[in-house]
């Protein structure tokens, strides 16, 4: 009990999402990719958003960076508030994407990397002046503190020999070591949240290992938090605090990371673990999940999930449930817990 108060007493909110709605307007009609999601990130801890493809992961993130291709794709309702660790209060869906303040808060407030390396780092610069511009873009440091910075970084996620290799083009390096360089330079302005969209799906499974092992010791010593988005419970289990599944642009369950694997409460999340192979469960027979996600411009009514549960009930495709708390923190939208 005294334990649960100070841990309530300095727990510290970076980053509240509420009902938010984003939805893509397309030929074939509205696809609603997020679908009134609610959830807060906190000072310190790892929130892991896990789900199948197409759930919308991704779209959720590009939503709190501003990063949709808007109006294509745009945020119809629902506020995203950030509280900037230097003070103030901002509602992100209220700024204009290309505003001063929006791009302050991309580049040094909420630091992203994605699956693709890629997608951020510049080919035709080396890796060092990408880095060494993003700090200097954000930090008011002249050319040598900011290279002393960047060789820092490359070195605390492992890259080996920074000061030499601080000279190398992306193409130079491995996928492995794109993907290290890529995080070294999310780190480099000292973000108060990183938001790691499936950061190491493409890579093999034991550097992907070594990679997540690197990032939460980074994420401990910065004191960041994380939220980290996968389709794979398994990272879920080694990275995450707390843990939230989402079905079809809605969230179906949340909680704990502990209480999540021991005792998962949705008929989702329930299949979604028999399905992925887990550390110490190796000689369980895994089961794949039957059917498929719904066609975003074909949903059923009711709970998205009841064409594929083996628990639905009648009331399951008339109407979709609410959001229950069958537990202390443990949250889960499903008529069998009503
Ligand atoms: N540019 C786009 N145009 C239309 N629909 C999109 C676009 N990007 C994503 N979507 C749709 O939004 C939903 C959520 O996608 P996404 O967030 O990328 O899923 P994931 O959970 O795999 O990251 C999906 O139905 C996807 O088809
Ligand atoms: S609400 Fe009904 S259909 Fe949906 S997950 Fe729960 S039991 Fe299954
Ligand atoms: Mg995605």
């Amino acid at each position: 009990m005294a334990v649960e108060q100070r841990e309530l007493a300095v727990s510290e909110v970076l980053l509240e999402v509420k009902d938010l709605r984003t939805q893509f307007f397309t030929e074939q009609g509205v696809v609603k990719a997020v679908d009134g999601l609610s959830f807060t990130i906190e000072k310190g801890k790892v929130i892991g958003i896990v789900g199948e493809s197409g759930c919308g992961k991704s779209i959720t993130a590009l939503s709190i960076l501003r990063l949709l291709p808007e109006p294509r794709g745009k945020i119809v309702s629902g506020t995203i508030t950030f509280y900037p660790p230097d003070g103030g209060i901002v509602d992100i869906t209220k700024l204009d994407r290309h505003s001063p303040e929006m791009r302050r808060i991309r580049g040094r407030h909420i630091a992203m990397i994605f699956q693709e390396p890629m997608t951020s780092l510049n080919p035709v610069y080396t890796v060092g002046d990408q880095i060494i511009e993003a700090i200097q873009l954000h930090q008011n440091v002249d050319k040598d503190t900011a290279k002393k910075r960047a060789i820092e970084v490359l070195n605390q996620v492992d890259i080996p020999d920074p000061e030499r290799r601080i000279n190398e083009y992306p193409h130079q390096m491995s996928g492995g070591q794109r993907q290290r360089a890529m995080i070294a330079m999310a780190l480099s302005c000292y973000p108060s949240i990183l938001i790691a969209d499936e950061p190491t799906t493409a890579l093999d499974v034991t550097i992907q290992a070594k990679i997540l092992r690197n990032m939460r010791k980074l994420q401990r010593e910065y004191g960041m938090a994380i939220m980290l988005i996968t389709h794979d419970l398994g990272v879920i289990g080694q990275m995450a605090d707390e843990v939230l599944v989402m079905y079809v642009g809605r969230k179906v369950e949340q909680a704990g990371v502990r209480e999540l694997f021991l005792n998962p409460l949705h008929p989702y999340t329930q299949v979604l673990l028999k399905s992925i192979p887990l550390i110490g469960l190796r000689g369980k027979k895994l089961v794949p999940i039957a059917g498929s996600v719904p066609s975003p411009y074909n949903l059923p009514p009711g709970c998205y999930f009841a064409p594929r549960c083996p628990q639905a009930m009648d009331i399951c495709s008339r109407e979709a449930p609410p959001e229950y708390e069958a537990e202390p923190g443990h949250f889960v939208s499903c008529w069998l817990y009503k």
